[in-house]
């Protein structure tokens, strides 16, 4: 289980459990099905509405691996959120961005505070 606390400064912080590993919850289907109005369009990594901002907050204090798709990749760097030279590093070390697309990013079993 991990701990998604969603942050905006319009609404009030909320946090909630996930289901880690399971390879199919993505966390705008989370954020859906919860409630919480993380904006988004196309849901398949294009449009670059979903566009979150993630942090580690585990106890554990590890960073997991970023595991970025392709789309993603291109999109952040379409809007300017990963350089090349993080696009780079990130092939080679795999860790993770602090910029992610909801409708791309599987829950891992890592606490995280999402910022939309
Ligand atoms: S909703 Fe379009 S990239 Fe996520």
């Amino acid at each position: 289980m991990a701990l998604i606390t969603f942050s905006n400064p319009e609404y009030k912080d909320r946090t909630l459990y996930a289901v880690a590993g399971s390879h199919t919850q993505t966390l705008l289907k989370l954020a859906q099905e919860n409630k919480v109005p993380i904006p988004f369009s196309c849901q398949d990594g294009e449009c670059g509405t979903c566009l979150v901002r993630v942090s580690s907050v585990d106890r554990k204090n590890q960073r997991m691996g970023a595991h970025l798709t392709a789309k993603e990749i291109t999109v952040l760097g379409e809007l300017g959120k990963l350089t090349q030279k993080e696009i780079d590093e990130i092939a080679v070390t795999d860790l993770p961005s602090r910029w992610r697309l909801a409708c791309q990013m599987i829950v891992r079993d890592e606490d995280i505070l999402v910022e939309y």
